[in-house]
């Protein structure tokens, strides 16, 4: 290494101190610690010993804070100068010290004589303690004094209080603050080093005779509560608070050769660290009392001596909160409603379930939603599910209803035939709830319904009211396989039936121009050709006689209810008989009734009578129904007047053409002669004894022949014409 480069490294060496010393320390410290003592007494008596206060050599901060503990008193005292000690709080940076009381008595020596005594005392203190003027106050007791503190700080301090009282039980009642009767009190005042008490020169004793001692003193305020007893008798404060130093009174200490550095701008008074204050989590505080001065803390959430290192440690406020004396820390550290975490130097309080906010406020964890909202919600919820209940249970027991009216109504036996059995949903669906009546009578009501798209898909179902309790699932049944198993041009035919209802629902064919009753009675009058007339009565009667004739069945079919509303016509005005084999179901698979069904303007008379339906009450009804065909009248019934006997009437008169409907009759000779012909065959049909009545098969021979010779007639008229 040549000179140059040593040279070189020195200089550089030199530049990093400086550097270091510039940036790297800020002022030294002014008290700088001394090593941790180790083999100092921590306590003297029950008296423990922080430091920086402590007992010998290197013990203490620095001989401001040395202390000596009399082993020889017991229990042993520990003592600051004269002063005994009582406790020292690191947190505030206060001492406790006993001193003594002063008093002046005058006590009787005999009958006319007293003997003066008086005490004074002093208290003194040196750095670094100052008499706390928060936390004393100077009370005198007695009933004609004036007491006196002569004080000492940098400058001369003089201040006292005067009591009287006229009789002892003209004083405050005990425990009443001192108000200057019979006590009074005075405030300290900073930067006080040095008290003495003095009594002012009194003529004569104290005017209440029983008042013999008056006594003065400072104390910790609050350790003196009135008594009117302390002013009676020989000493007796004495004897209530022991003899000896016994009065308390606060110290103020602090370090006094320094104050803590200003808190950097934004920066945080509680992280200020300085002089003695070594510990980490520890920081400077100015003292109140007397500059310079200051003491040491540990920051929030910490706790210990902040005067050694390492002194500040955490504060477990769960582990407190779960302590003995709980109450106290759980208003300290609140954490409502919530889970406590403890962390390094503070806590966490995690809320619990279904509430937020934060759990260290006073109010701590609050619920997401009030408690209001929780019982709005609670019952809400409650309402919903028993409502979710009730309606499923109101879904079963449809359910249930629906499948029991299904056996109920033979639904069993349905199965096995070929008609379609609709559910009650899907006949809502297919008659869109039921919203186009296209028929209403005593019977109930008929539904148009749409099973897909276009007219073909047009159905009609009819909704029966239920008539009495008779119905018979078995009767139903059969009358359902029945209807199910013929099939005929001119018969309404049977679709399908749903018996999940009350009174099982049919569903037939759409039948489009609606009834023959509406046709030829409606407002809209169509025109109705005698040719569409006469085949509406040819294919009905043909329709009747099928129903009549034991070909397509075991048995016989009666309709029971033959009246022209039960007459449809399709587009091409071909009749369809609907409703047949209604009066069966309702009678009860019996033929004898008193139940009488059907029309009564197209009822049989003798049906009425005897209540035995036969052919010959379906022949008669027809014969009303022709009538209606060729008169275009309402068969209407009123007892003395009737379509039937009116007509009957007429023909017997000679006069029955003015019964015909002119629309037809107005055609010719031909026509009229038809229609004279059709209003004979059903003036038979009308005859009261039965068996004078053609048979549903001759009627439609009859009608059928009538046709044909009108058809004959009509074209020779039109060749003759022509
Ligand atoms: C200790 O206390 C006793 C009794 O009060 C006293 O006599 C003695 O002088 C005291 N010793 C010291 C060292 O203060
Ligand atoms: C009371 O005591 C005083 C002083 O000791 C004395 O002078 C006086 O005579 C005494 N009085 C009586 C009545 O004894
Ligand atoms: C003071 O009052 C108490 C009751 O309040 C009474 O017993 C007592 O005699 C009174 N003393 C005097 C000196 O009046
Ligand atoms: C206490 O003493 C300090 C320093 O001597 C002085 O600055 C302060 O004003 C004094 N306080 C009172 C209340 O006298
Ligand atoms: C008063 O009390 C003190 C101490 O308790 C006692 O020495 C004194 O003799 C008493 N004096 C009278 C007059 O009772
Ligand atoms: C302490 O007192 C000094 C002097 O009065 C002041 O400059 C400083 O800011 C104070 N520090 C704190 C932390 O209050
Ligand atoms: C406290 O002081 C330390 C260094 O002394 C610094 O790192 C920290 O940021 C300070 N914190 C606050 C809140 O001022
Ligand atoms: C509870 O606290 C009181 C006063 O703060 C104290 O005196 C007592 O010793 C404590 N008890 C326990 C078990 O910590």
């Amino acid at each position: 290494m040549t000179p140059l480069q040593t040279l070189l490294l020195l200089l550089v060496f030199h530049a990093l101190l400086a550097i270091t010393a510039e940036f790297g320390v800020p002022s030294p410290p002014p008290a700088p610690a001394p090593a941790e003592p180790k083999t100092c007494p921590a306590k003297c008596g029950e008296v423990e010993i922080p430091y920086p206060f402590g007992i010998g050599t290197g013990c203490s901060l620095s001989d401001d804070f040395a202390l000596t503990c009399n082993e020889t008193t017991s229990p042993p005292s520990l003592l600051t100068g004269e002063a005994k000690v009582a406790s020292i709080t690191l947190e505030t940076a206060q001492m406790v010290v006993y001193t003594h009381l002063t008093y002046s008595c005058d006590l009787p020596i005999n009958s006319t004589a007293t003997r003066h005594t008086t005490s004074s005392m002093a208290l003194n203190v040196a750095k670094p303690f100052l008499l706390s003027p928060s936390e004393n106050v100077f009370t005198a007791v007695g009933c004609s004094l004036t007491a006196r503190i002569n004080g000492r700080s940098d400058i001369p301090y003089l201040t006292g209080c005067i009591t009287t009282c006229a009789r002892v039980n003209d004083t405050g009642d005990d425990g009443t603050p001192c108000s200057g009767h019979g006590c009074c009190q005075a405030s300290l005042t900073p930067n006080l080093t040095q008290v003495s008490v003095e009594w002012e020169i009194r003529r004569g004793r104290s005017p209440v005779a029983e008042n013999m001692c008056q006594y003065a003193f400072v104390a910790t305020k609050g350790w003196y509560s009135f008594s009117k007893n302390d002013l009676i008798g020989n000493m007796t404060f004495l004897t209530r608070f022991g003899s000896g130093p016994v009065v308390p009174v606060v110290l103020d200490w602090a370090i006094r050769d320094g104050t803590c550095p200003s808190v950097p701008h934004g920066g945080n008074s509680e992280n200020v660290s300085y002089g003695a204050c070594v510990s980490t989590q520890s920081y400077c505080v100015n003292a109140s009392n007397g500059t310079p001065g200051y003491f040491c803390d540990c920051s929030k959430g910490y706790t210990g001596n902040p005067y050694i290192k390492n002194g500040c440690t955490n504060i477990n406020e769960c582990e407190l909160r779960r302590s003995a004396n709980s109450t106290i820390y759980k208003n300290m550290y609140p954490c409502h409603e919530g889970t406590c975490h403890d962390t390094e130097g503070d806590y966490e309080c995690k809320c619990n379930l279904g509430r937020k906010g934060d759990g260290k406020s006073a109010k701590g964890c609050e619920l997401l939603v009030s408690s209001a909202g929780v019982a709005a919600i609670g019952t809400i919820s409650a309402t919903a599910l028993l409502v979710v209940l009730l309606i499923f249970l109101y879904m079963e027991r449809e359910k249930r209803k629906l499948r029991d009216r299904f056996n109920k109504n033979g639904g069993q036996l349905l199965k096995s035939l070929k008609i379609e059995i609709f559910t009650k949903e899907k006949l809502d669906h297919i008659t869109n709830n039921y919203c186009y009546i296209i028929g209403q009578g005593a019977f109930g009501k008929v539904y148009r319904g749409t099973t897909g798209a276009g007219d073909s898909s047009r159905v009609a179902v009819k909704c029966s009211i239920p008539i009495n309790e008779d119905w018979k699932k078995e009767s139903f049944a059969n009358e359902i396989t029945i209807q199910s198993n013929i099939s005929h041009r001119n018969l309404v035919q049977l679709l399908g039936c749903c018996v999940e209802t009350e009174v099982p629902m049919l569903v037939y064919e759409y039948v489009s121009r609606g009834s023959l009753h509406d046709v030829l009675h409606g407002d809209d009058k169509v025109p109705l050709p005698l040719e569409t007339r006469l085949d509406i009565a040819i294919y009905s009667a043909v329709a009747l006689g099928y129903m009549h004739s034991e070909a397509s069945q075991r048995t016989i079919i009666l309709h029971g209810d033959v009246k022209s509303g039960n007459i449809l016509l399709d587009e091409g005005f071909t009749p369809k008989v609907s409703d047949f084999g209604t009066s069966r179901l309702m009678s009860i698979d019996k033929d004898h009734t008193n139940w009488v069904v059907g029309d009564k303007s197209y009822i049989d008379p003798v049906y009425m009578k005897t209540g035995l339906l036969t052919e010959k009450s379906d022949v008669y009804s027809f014969g009303i129904v022709l009538l209606e065909l060729v008169t275009r009248k309402k068969a209407r019934y009123d007892g003395n007047h009737s379509l039937p006997m009116d007509y009957v009437k007429a023909f017997m008169g000679g006069a029955v053409r003015e019964m015909f409907d002119p629309e037809v009759a107005s055609g010719g000779e031909e026509d009229e002669g038809c229609l004279e012909e059709v209003g004979k065959i059903a003036v038979q049909c009308l005859e009261e004894d039965v068996d004078d009545r053609p048979a549903m098969s001759e009627v439609v021979e009859r009608l059928k022949t009538c046709k044909c010779r009108w058809l004959e007639g009509d074209r020779k008229t039109n060749k003759i014409s022509t």
